[in-house]
């Protein structure tokens, strides 16, 4: 459905050095996918829907929608951008604020170079997309008198009034509050899914990304660093960089015993004594490694208590020197060695001060090559 290959956009610093952008980008979206771009400030999110929009021209690279050539360097192909029929979300939302509900969303129809629509026509269609994000109801009122959420969905509704085949959304709940954020999130993937439209998310909030996306890009300076579904970007980390920008993590060093096939579990030495990890990749004896463990995939108990031993179980001994009350979960940092370790439980098991153990699976504990 949208095919990018190569993608590079480079800006110029005001130093007249070559600054920040896109540094090639390449990603193939299956039709009706919700694929989103996620990665820190600056690193080229926007840059890359820009480009896919056609509001910015590419240095290099090649974009095609639905098998249709929109732009390539090479042959100089550069469709305008009214003519690639994609509807936007900015990232900073714009509603015309002299408009009603209804005139907002009937915009694009009105202005479209296309085909012209009749009054009839337009009124069945953007009744259609209110009725879709819940503002039917609304349609009369002046477009300022919606609340934050409310105008949140007016601009999805004005993306989609022409039906387009691709949605391009720049981080489109960033105005909201947290609560109205989790609610929108829901609303926006349930949207995505009726309408089976295609569409790029963007996004630096890693939760939001894992809640609604078919699958992440993970961008970093310029370029994609980790490419899959939530779930392997959540639990195979590439790289150090990816571990720590999904979620809370632990990051350990140590160095490998042994040669290590790929998916094999394999003994790595570390300064807390020799603890047994998953190897995704494979990587010889000798290297070195960062082994990454989730805070939730850890088990604190206190010394002595009653445990049942597993072969394939990691254990550490340590100490609580904080314990962190969330409301669904207590967070423990526990001093292990020459380690502060996260630990996150549903209940609290121990207390601050506490001699604990923790334990935690050779599949949970995934090494990775470092550099
Ligand atoms: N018009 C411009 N001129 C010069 N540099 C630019 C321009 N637009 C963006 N940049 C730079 O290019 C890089 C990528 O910008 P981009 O807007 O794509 O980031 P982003 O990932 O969307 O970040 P954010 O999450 O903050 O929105 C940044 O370093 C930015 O400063
Ligand atoms: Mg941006």
């Amino acid at each position: 459905m949208l095919h990018v290959e190569n993608l590079k956009k480079q800006y110029t610093a005001f130093d007249g050095r070559p600054g920040g952008g896109v540094l090639g980008a390449s990603f193939t979206l299956r039709e009706g996918e919700l694929f989103t771009l996620l990665g820190p400030s600056g690193c080229g999110k926007t840059t890359t829907l820009r480009a896919v929009a056609g509001l910015e021209t590419p240095d290099t690279g090649r974009i095609a929608i639905g098998g249709q050539e929109m732009f390539n360097s090479q042959s100089g192909v550069n469709v305008a951008l009214y003519d690639r029929n994609i509807g936007m979300v900015f990232q900073s939302y714009a509603i015309w604020p002299h408009m009603t509900v209804f005139e907002n969303a009937a915009y694009p129809l009105r202005v479209s170079r296309g085909r012209k629509h009749s009054e009839r026509e337009i009124e069945t269609k953007v009744m259609r997309t209110l009725e879709l994000v819940g503002l039917n109801a609304y349609a009369k009122r002046p477009a300022p008198q919606l609340s934050g959420g409310q105008q949140q969905r007016l601009a999805l509704a004005r993306a989609l009034t022409r039906e387009p085949r691709l949605l391009l959304l720049d981080e489109p709940l960033s105005n909201l509050d947290a609560q109205l954020r989790e609610q929108m999130r829901v609303e926006l993937k349930r949207l995505q899914q009726e309408t089976g439209v295609t569409a790029v998310y963007v996004t630096h909030d890693q939760a939001e990304a894992l809640a609604i996306s078919d699958r992440i890009a993970v961008m970093n300076e310029g370029r994609i660093v980790q490419l899959g579904m939530p779930k392997e970007i959540y639990s195979r980390p590439a790289s150090e960089f990816v571990a720590n920008f999904i979620g809370r993590t632990n990051l350990l060093r140590g160095t490998l015993t042994r040669n290590a096939a790929a998916e094999t579990i394999s003994p790595v030495a570390t300064d807390m004594g020799e603890l047994l990890c998953l190897f995704p990749n494979a990587a010889a004896a000798q290297s070195k490694v960062a082994l990454v463990i989730r805070p939730e995939h850890i088990a604190i108990r206190k010394v002595n208590s009653v445990e049942e031993r597993d072969p394939n179980t990691n254990r550490l001994a340590g100490h609580v020197i904080r314990e962190i009350y969330l409301g669904e979960m207590v967070e423990y940092l526990v001093q292990a060695g020459a380690n502060e370790i996260i630990v996150r439980t549903l209940s609290g098991a121990a207390a601050k001060g506490d001699a604990v153990t923790l334990t935690f699976a050779a599949e949970h504990t995934v090494a990775l090559a470092t550099v």
